[in-house]
């Protein structure tokens, strides 16, 4: 037997016992005439005692083990006298009877500990080192749970978990296809899915009823913190259910994740909000809604008063900092750059003082008397101590542009704790996204989401104004998942595509097999994708989703620890019948 207990379990009721351990070695030291020997594994840390005077000899062995050994130790448990209250183990310790070298180790080249001296690059280059630091292995301790209480919650309720095709067929709508060439089929590719949007609508077609799965999804777009090239996706769609019925089973699972996995019981129905006052009042369709700040339009009361900057924008907006008065010309400066950066985007930044003493001092003193200035505070909601800030422009794009000020001060002033949960529903977003660049509508969510039915007599008069049977969770400004009722009437169906510019060729080309099945009897149907990465690492408390996958890739796609992608050679592009043509790359 390697050994009978692990490094997490031995406590002083065990003082007396014999026992066997194995694990690394975390950390070896010597005091006097005795060794100290940290030993790790996945179950925590138990101190091993080597005494030079009883036994010299296994002293001498233990003095000649280094970090990350892999060790077995026999011994018996003893209360310390130096207790560490800071381990669960920390009231015993083992005196050494044994120990057997199970195999050597390399110096790691980083120290395997929470607060570790590897930079980012050298912990994925090891990452099967990485894993071994507590914080790391705690990441996907949580994601395993919360895999367990999908499962649980989902089985609970009638879903099938059924796996779908990797390789599929290249529908590039959305972001860009992974694509994989057939080695069987000279010049044709498979692609990764997406997601497995059309299998699960087929699905529903066979009358599976309840379909969920954790499913892999691939998709080449740039990547960000809170985007992988692949991830996971606890994918769900519900036959017979209208967007109430959706709405409904999805929050019963975000709260059952919050209770069973965080503790957390939300008792009241999540918030929702349509999408028209989500980008009005926070301009973003993914509100952080923890704390206020609601964007107020100040228009009326800028525009008429020969301050240009006011006159020519379609749109002016505020929101107040509260408590801010006191900023310094040097903060409200640093306000500005941050939203002149190319990122954000924005030409300025106004600012109004409403001081203490009752005063107001403002960036537009010139254009605007004190009475004016006063009106934008009360329309605001200002009140002594408060600074208002406002920006100007068009539509949508000064809302983002504002968006990005909110949350600046929300961090700036400690309102987004990473301790506090506010989800709500996102509802009524638009059909339909028209492009400036190729001039044309393309599906807001994806072409099988239904309209609203209220809006299909719009599809062909007001087709941008139509909205959509489409809903996403957000949770603290993150969009955790995203779903519709789907078109199931293909007639329906012809008239999306003819407005999203398929000609009815193509359309049969890339969707044919839906279409046909969609002859055969389609229930009504809908359903929705949570993003599985981005669960975890918001109960985690993480600011990227890497760390809670186990072998992520890097920001350009890249795993540097088996240095993928690679080059293949000659004889594997030939029997895929394919030329490298690199000019351009
Ligand atoms: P959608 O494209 O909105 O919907 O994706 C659903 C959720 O998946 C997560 N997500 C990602 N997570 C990590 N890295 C990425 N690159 C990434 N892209 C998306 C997000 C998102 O909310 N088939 C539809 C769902 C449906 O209609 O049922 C779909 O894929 O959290």
């Amino acid at each position: 037997m390697y050994r009978k207990q692990t490094c997490g379990e031995l406590r002083i009721e065990n003082a007396g016992q014999d026992v066997r351990l194995a694990g690394w070695v975390q950390r070896i030291r010597k005091m006097g005439g005795m060794t100290f020997l940290d030993l790790r594994d996945r179950f925590g840390i138990t101190q091993i005692v080597f005494d030079q005077d009883t036994n010299p000899e296994l002293c001498e062995t233990a003095n000649g083990l280094g970090r990350e050994f892999v060790v077995q130790v026999d011994g018996k448990v003893r209360e310390r006298s130096n207790k560490n209250p800071n381990l669960p183990t920390g009231d015993i310790e083992i005196e050494a009877t044994g120990v057997r070298i199970l195999n050597p180790s390399q110096v790691p080249p980083f120290t395997i500990e929470d607060n570790t001296d590897g930079g980012d690059d050298l912990r994925m280059k090891f990452r099967y080192l990485d894993l071994r630091r507590p914080m790391v292995r705690k990441n996907l301790e949580l994601r395993h749970k919360m895999a367990f209480e999908i499962r649980r919650y989902l089985d609970a309720n009638g879903f099938l978990e059924i796996e779908t095709p990797i390789l599929v067929k290249s529908t590039p709508e959305g972001a860009r296809d992974f694509v994989v060439p057939s080695r069987m089929n000279p010049g044709e590719f498979y692609a990764l899915p997406q997601s497995p949007q059309l299998f699960k609508q087929l699905l529903m077609v066979s009358g599976m009823d309840r379909y969920f799965q954790l499913a892999k999804c691939f998709r080449d777009e740039d990547l960000r913190a809170d985007r992988q090239p692949e991830f996971t996706q606890v994918d769900c769609e519900m036959s017979f259910v209208e967007q109430e019925d959706v709405l409904r089973m999805f929050e019963g699972l975000v709260k059952h994740i919050f209770k069973y996995v965080k503790g957390i019981d939300f008792t009241e129905p999540f918030p929702r909000m349509t999408w028209k006052d989500a980008m009005e009042k926070y301009g973003s369709d993914k509100p952080d809604i923890r704390f206020g700040m609601e964007f107020k339009d100040l228009t009326d009361l800028a525009k008429g008063h020969g301050f240009s900057v006011a006159d020519d924008a379609e749109l002016v907006i505020g929101i107040v900092a509260p408590g801010c008065a006191a900023y310094t010309r040097k903060q409200i400066d640093a306000l500005t750059d941050y939203v002149k950066r190319p990122q954000v985007g924005a030409k300025g930044l106004i600012w109004v003082k409403f001081d203490e003493d009752g005063s107001v001092k403002s960036s537009v003193n010139k254009f605007y008397s004190e009475d004016v200035l006063r009106a934008w505070g009360e329309k605001a909601g200002a009140t002594k101590g408060d600074l208002l800030l406002v920006m100007t422009g068009d539509g949508n794009k000064v809302r983002k542009q504002m968006c990005e000020l909110r949350l600046k001060l929300g961090d700036d002033l400690g309102l987004r704790d990473k301790n506090v949960f506010a989800p709500l529903w996102v509802i009524d977003f638009p059909l339909f996204e028209w492009d400036e660049e190729t001039q044309r509508y393309y599906a807001m969510h994806h072409p099988f989401t239904s309209p609203n039915p209220e809006d299909i007599p719009l599809l062909h008069s007001d087709t941008g104004k139509v909205r959509a049977t489409a809903y996403d969770v957000v949770v603290n400004g993150v969009e955790l998942g995203g779903g519709s009722i789907r078109i199931h009437d293909a007639q329906l169906q012809d008239t999306m595509f003819e407005l999203l510019g398929f000609t009815p060729e193509k359309a049969k080309e890339q969707f044919g097999f839906l279409m046909e099945a969609f002859q055969y009897g389609a229930p009504p149907h809908g359903g929705l994708a949570l993003g599985f990465d981005r669960f975890v690492s918001m109960l985690a408390g993480l600011d990227s989703i890497r760390d809670t996958i186990a072998f992520p890739k890097n920001n350009s796609g890249r795993d540097v620890m088996n240095e993928s992608p690679s080059p293949i050679d000659q004889a594997q592009l030939e029997e895929l019948n394919l030329k490298l043509d690199l000019k351009n790359a």
